[in-house]
């Protein structure tokens, strides 16, 4: 939102992988922070302190294409065992109006589709939104927008439109302002949201911001994403939902972790990501598929 100051973004950032870097831009509001796209404009804009180097900044020279980076080998695998998973879940989807999040070039999409649903999709960045809008143009029940969940007053949403669904798969984790997000997508849901994101260990509270590479399709479109833990993201969908549950199981895919335990988490590889799904819900749902309560173990889909 244009013009808010973003105190709460004077945390640690950090480069994937890297040590936290301390990020001292009090006076940097969410404008300058949303608003300047390209890279060497933002590294200026930002204001960095003269401990955080420019030398340490993302470089972004070549933008790889759309089609690349979700069409990988990898991509494809992991939306595979993400969606099989969502399917055995046993949730009420056919039919529904669903809103779908950072949906890229729309390889979940087809999901709500085949289940005889309506499909707004909607992405923040203008390549992915091209390729949304070529895919889907013969597609009567897809309507394709463009909303920044980093600065959703601004998007192509109306204030009183409303989903049965939002489908916010891998998208939370690439915004700056995860908790405003939720509150905007909570504000858009009649029905259920469901959450996979990548997650950090850890039992506190923590947001976890952390820079990302704007160039590549599949990251920030701001340039900073965040690594919550489980815990921030269950308290936060508490406060936008009178349900929230996670699944009893995980996909089968090795980013999605079975054992949460600190013993876990120590051994967990350094470079390896960890995800986990949610569910917020403005009705109780009863399946045994869910639990209302985080847990430490869970066993594959
Ligand atoms: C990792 S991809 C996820 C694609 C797909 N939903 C999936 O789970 O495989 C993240 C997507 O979020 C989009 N994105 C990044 N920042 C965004 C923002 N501020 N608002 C909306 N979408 C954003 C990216 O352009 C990208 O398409």
């Amino acid at each position: 939102m244009p013009g808010v100051g973003i105190s709460h973004y004077e945390k640690h950032v950090s480069i994937e992988g890297e040590r936290p870097l301390t990020w001292l831009a009090p006076e940097l509001t969410f404008a300058a922070f949303s608003q300047t796209k390209a890279q060497n404009i933002r590294m200026t804009a930002f204001n960095f302190s003269a401990s955080m180097t420019l030398a340490s900044a993302p470089t972004t020279l070549t933008a790889p294409s759309p089609l690349a980076t979700f069409h990988s080998a990898h991509y494809l695998r992991h939306n595979q065992r993400r969606q099989e998973h969502l399917a055995t879940l046993g949730l009420d989807i056919a039919g529904r109006n669903v809103l779908e999040v950072g949906a890229g070039i729309g390889d979940h999409t087809s999901f709500f589709l085949d289940r005889e649903c309506r499909v707004v999709t909607s992405d923040a960045r203008p390549a992915n939104i091209e390729k949304l809008r070529e895919r889907f143009a013969a597609q009567k029940k897809v309507s394709v927008r463009q909303v920044d969940l980093d600065q959703p007053l601004l998007s192509g949403l109306g204030d009183n439109e409303m989903f049965d669904i939002v489908y916010c798969y891998g998208l939370l984790y690439h915004l700056g302002r995860p908790a405003e997000a939720l509150q905007y997508l909570a504000a858009h849901c009649s029905g259920i949201l469901l959450l996979e994101l990548c997650v950090s260990f850890g039992d506190d509270e923590a947001v976890n911001l952390v820079r990302e590479p704007q160039a590549d399709p599949s990251q920030a479109w701001s340039g900073i994403g965040c690594r919550p833990t489980r815990a921030w993201v269950f308290s936060r969908l508490r406060e936008n939902f009178k349900f929230v549950y996670v699944p009893r199981t995980q996909p089968w895919h090795e980013e999605f972790p079975l054992d949460w335990s600190p013993t876990s988490a120590a051994s967990w590889p350094a470079k390896q990501l960890s995800r986990a799904v949610f569910v917020g819900s403005r009705a109780a749902i009863a399946l045994p598929s869910l639990m209302d309560k985080l847990v430490v173990n869970h066993t594959r889909c």
